[in-house]
């Protein structure tokens, strides 16, 4: 099978200081040396880095007759043994019920899973606990807010929507529009794969209802500068939602600074367990959103003739949370706290670097939205093959990446792409990851090409 786009100017490699000639020149570079000049991890780095990748313990098995190199993280974190033991040990010891029960267990549970509200709080410095409201993941928290914010939306009000954005960040939009009559418009990304600011800017003039943004692009790892983006928008009077589901694990976060009304994630991309997210909103807002579900937890009193719901953050909390996964999160976020240092998101930083800098030596790779600034993701193609056979390929050296339209269809269609392969990194990738897969993307190529 073969890739059926050929990389055009907008859809090839770039960095931040690339020329079209500089862009180019790296695609034609075949067989060249890789790249020296990036010099990567200090010894006190790698040491810090095999500190804490010896905490995962899934990294250290073997696939067949090759090591894992785990690269994709974006899709999903691995889990560091504290949040597999602080899960373990809550069904094992603590297991009820939270917020109903007299009884001591339910007592515990409850206290452990509203302290991650409050380890949240501080996490996101958010002002009030209560502006914290437990998902199931991002998908949820941006259901959430498109459900919520009906009644807040006209017939022809304009919703704008990131063109980098995760289905996640559409879908629910979209949904929204068509129960009320909006109207969608994406705000274009520049040639270079970056959100285009200034087209951004003449669609604020329309004074959208609504601004849908990433903060890190999961399909290219490209960081828009979301305070900035906020801070344009709420000028025009627009409601702003940032979806940080690939910006928790690398980034320092502080959405009071960043200014928007929502901001959500999900654990399982911070070394979390699945089936927990979290929705950040603003106090204000987030109190006249209509809940999406209603029932049990969420209610003051109930009966037959209405309904009083409770206050926040219980009325968007309807129905048993996952409380095992709240303490799995809790756990991540200590994690994290204690191991994201800058030195180890600087490391993260590097090996971002070496990695486009590989790829780019190998020659015959197209790399997408490539900055130096990139968070956690490399997204590229071998040449004109298709990606889901080098993914494969890939995966019979022990080397996991992924493969296809990363959940970003109208990204790949404005690059005239079937798809991809994204390599994405976390906290404990090291460079003999980064050389494992380069090594193994050299034999891929022989093989193919
Ligand atoms: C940027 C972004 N938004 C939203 C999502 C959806 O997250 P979840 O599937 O955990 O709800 C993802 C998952 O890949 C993502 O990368």
């Amino acid at each position: 099978m073969t890739q059926a786009a050929s990389p055009t100017p907008n859809t090839v490699t770039h960095t931040a200081t690339n020329t079209m000639a500089d862009i180019e020149t790296s695609h034609a570079s075949a067989n060249a040396v890789p790249d020296t000049t990036v010099t990567l991890c200090s010894s006190e780095a790698e040491k810090q880095n095999a500190q804490i990748r010896s905490q995962f313990p899934a990294l250290h098995q073997m696939l067949d007759d090759y090591p894992l190199c785990y690269l994709d993280t974006a899709a999903t974190s691995q889990k560091p043994q504290m949040v597999l033991d602080a899960m373990a040990q809550f069904y094992a010891n603590d297991n009820a019920n939270v917020h109903r029960a007299a009884h001591q267990l339910s007592a515990r549970s409850t206290l452990s899973y509203e302290k991650v509200r409050d380890q949240l709080q501080q996490f996101l410095k958010a002002e009030r606990r209560e502006e914290i409201i437990f998902s199931h993941g991002t998908t949820e928290s941006i259901n959430l807010v498109a459900f919520g914010l009906t009644t807040h939306v006209s017939a022809g009000d304009v919703i704008l929507i990131d063109a980098a954005a995760h289905h996640a960040n559409i879908v629910p939009w979209q949904e929204l529009a068509k129960r009320t009559g909006a109207v969608i418009k994406p705000i274009p990304l520049d040639q270079a794969c970056r959100l285009d600011v200034s087209a951004y800017k003449t669609l604020l003039e329309l004074k959208p209802k609504i601004v849908a943004l990433c903060h890190v692009s999961n399909a290219l790892g490209t960081v828009n500068p979301v305070a900035q983006l906020v801070q344009l928008a709420k000028a025009q009077g627009a409601i702003t939602l940032v979806d940080g589901a690939q910006a928790v694990a690398h980034l320092t976060l502080d959405v009071t600074e960043i200014g928007c009304d929502f901001y959500v994630f999900s654990g399982h991309k911070m070394y979390g367990p699945t089936g927990i997210g979290v929705l950040y909103g603003r106090f204000d807002l987030l109190d006249t959103l209509a809940p999406l579900l209603t029932g049990g937890e969420m209610i003051k009193r109930v009966s037959f003739e209405a309904t009083e719901f409770g206050s926040l953050p219980n009325r968007l909390e309807a129905g048993t949370p996952p409380i095992a996964e709240v303490i799995g999160l809790g756990a991540a976020i200590t994690f994290l706290q204690a191991e994201l240092t800058p030195q180890v998101q600087a490391y993260e930083a590097e090996l971002v670097n070496y990695l486009q800098s590989q790829l780019r030596a190998l020659g015959e790779v197209h790399l997408y939205g490539a900055f130096d600034d990139n968070i956690g993701v490399v997204a590229f193609n071998l040449a004109d093959e298709h990606h889901q056979d080098v993914g494969i390929l890939l995966d019979q050296q022990g080397v996991a990446v992924r493969c296809g339209h990363h959940c970003a269809m109208p990204l790949m269609q404005s690059l005239n792409l079937k798809g991809c392969c994204r390599a994405s990194i976390g906290i404990y990738t090291n460079k003999h990851d980064i050389d494992r897969f380069i090594a193994a993307l050299v034999s891929v190529k022989d093989l193919l090409l």
